[in-house]
């Protein structure tokens, strides 16, 4: 493979706390990033750059380590646009789409769910997201999710199983029967392909008893637990995940002062979604709240085709610097090293040596034009394990 020197770097967002200016995005200027065998090798000041066989110039461009998208639901068939035409009209958003998708996705073929799939983290990675999480939970019987998931692990390491999405048509009125299905079969069908297990803990899905039998047994089977919990109101799904050490608890859009110092003194993630509150016009969470308070802030996409379908981390560092009173640095921060807590990764998320050599190159000169220039195309270049992807 040889040896690749990115250099001409205008600003370089390490996250390595401490160094460079000394913040958490440990920023350095005229540095440069030597790469070997798809790992970051040496970084340090573009003068004592080590020779390499090839080069990368950043053009006076930031160069950021990828974006880690820790929440994302891309094994889907179908459309639901106009679900999203009716709540832009005043409906409002309940989850009840989801048994639509369901319908979908069980109708299509593997080859239907791999091109999704492969389409979007394509488009993501275009965007900057060189690690993606992904989620079944549309499939709900034991042959479509064990497949959603054997269908995400192609693509991503990062695999979840939500069996425990929505309680599906035909268990209508009997939930523990299909919590059982959940807890045996489906999970013994699933684990093989899966790293996480999460459960939609939420009025109208699953109580904290359900989610709790299922997130145990999930740990049992050697999975992480990851849960989607206050995203429609108030409810016990933050305590249960601190309490059963989650790796992260995502939405967390209503949260009581106790669910607040529950994540503070935690190490659970708080992974916000702001898509959904933009795709859903929902109130957003409050971030501020959160990071006052002393907790670990992740963003992502949520990328689905009901609340969120969108794929860019971009776009969610814009919202969440408007809408949810994150500084940009705060807001980078959370899109690539606060990912990478929310998937207890240290590989990924960090500029070191050692780390995985996923950078994007911005056609900015610093990590500010990400929410000062929303919705303008600055990714111009992504290294995945120091290979070139695109450049656009
Ligand atoms: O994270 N809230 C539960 N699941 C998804 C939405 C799924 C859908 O509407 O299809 C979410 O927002
Ligand atoms: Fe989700």
């Amino acid at each position: 493979m040889g040896s690749l020197l990115v250099d001409d770097i205008g600003e370089l967002v390490t996250n390595v706390a401490g160094t460079g200016d000394g913040g958490p995005l440990g920023l350095r200027r005229d540095a440069a990033v030597l790469i070997e065998d798809g790992r970051v090798a040496w970084v340090g000041p573009a003068r004592y750059a080590p020779a390499a066989d090839r080069r990368v110039d950043a053009q006076g461009g930031a160069v950021l380590p990828g974006f880690v998208d820790s929440h994302a639901h891309l094994v889907f068939a179908g459309d639901r646009a106009a679900e999203f035409a009716a709540r832009m009209a005043g409906e409002p958003y309940t989850g009840g789409g989801i048994r639509a998708t369901v319908g979908a996705t069980r109708a299509a073929s593997d080859g239907q769910l791999r091109a999704t799939v492969r389409r979007l983290v394509g488009e993501a990675m275009r965007q900057g997201t060189t690690t993606i999480e992904t989620k079944s939970g549309y499939g709900l019987t034991v042959a479509d999710e064990a497949r959603s998931l054997r269908i995400a692990a192609e693509v991503t390491a990062e695999t979840t199983f939500l069996g425990a999405h929505v309680v599906p048509a035909e268990y209508a009125g009997r939930p523990d029967d299909y919590v059982g299905l959940v807890c045996g079969p489906m999970l013994a069908a699933a684990a093989p392909y899966a790293r996480w297990v999460d459960v939609f803990c939420e009025r109208g899905a699953f109580d904290a008893d359900h989610a709790r039998a299922i997130l145990t047994v999930g740990q049992a089977a050697g999975l992480g637990v990851r849960l989607h919990a206050n995203q429609l109101g108030p409810g016990p799904g933050v305590q249960l995940g601190v309490e059963l050490g989650a790796a992260s608890v995502d939405h967390c859009t209503h949260l009581s002062d106790a669910d607040v110092d529950a994540l503070a003194g935690s190490p659970t993630v708080a992974t916000l979604l702001p898509g959904a509150e933009f795709s859903t016009r929902s109130p957003y969470p409050d971030a501020r709240r959160l990071l006052d308070a002393g907790a670990t802030v992740a963003l992502a996409t949520d990328c689905n085709p009901g609340s969120s379908y969108t794929s860019s981390m971009p776009f969610c560092v814009a919202l969440a610097v408007r809408e949810m009173r994150m500084t940009p640095a705060e807001a980078v921060w959370a899109a690539t090293a606060g990912g990478a807590r929310a998937l207890r990764r240290d590989d990924v998320g960090v500029l070191r040596p050692g780390a995985r050599a996923d950078l994007i190159v911005l056609d900015a000169p610093s990590h500010l034009h990400l929410a000062y220039r929303p919705g303008v195309p600055l990714i111009r270049q992504v290294l995945h394990n120091g290979v070139p992807q695109c450049r656009s």
